[in-house]
């Protein structure tokens, strides 16, 4: 929700990995007319901040497709880690597709006050 105008902006989710002790699975879009705002990096800290501070989880992980710049910025900018390549993890329009991920354990969370990470460039290919 946007303060000024209370404006939904989009949505983060967030899933207890079932086989795992004090894990979460991540995610999260906004709307188109809410992109470049750095809503992508106020959303995934705040989910961050939910998962240590909160729920007292030990890990999060997320994932996003090869070709989602945005999106890796955005983790890493909320200072995840990219972690390697689920091959065939999603069945999208028809296909299955690779997923990149990305992780955070406890002891390498900031509280979201902090400013966001410095992002080195992101190489994605353009399929
Ligand atoms: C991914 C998403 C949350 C990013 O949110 P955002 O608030 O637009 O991100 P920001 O404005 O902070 O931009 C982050 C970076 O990505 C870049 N970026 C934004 N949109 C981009 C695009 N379409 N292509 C390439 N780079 C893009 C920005 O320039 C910025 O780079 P910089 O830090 O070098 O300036 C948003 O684009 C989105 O919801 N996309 C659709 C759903 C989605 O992909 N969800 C994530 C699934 S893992």
């Amino acid at each position: 929700m946007e303060n000024a105008s209370g404006a939904l902006v989009g949505f983060a989710r967030l899933a207890l990995d079932p086989h795992q002790q004090r894990a979460a699975t991540s995610g999260f879009a906004l709307r188109p007319e809410s992109w470049h705002v750095g809503y992508g990096w106020e959303t995934v800290s705040l989910l961050l901040d939910l998962v240590f501070q909160d729920l007292d989880l030990h890990r999060v992980w997320a994932a996003r497709a090869p070709f989602n710049e945005a999106s890796a910025k955005t983790l890493l900018a909320a200072g995840m880690t990219e972690e390697g390549r689920i091959r065939g993890h999603v069945f999208v329009r028809g296909a299955w597709r690779d997923s990149i991920t990305y992780g955070i354990l406890r002891d390498e969370w900031q509280v979201s006050s902090s400013l966001p990470a410095q992002v080195p460039p992101v190489t994605t290919p353009t399929e």
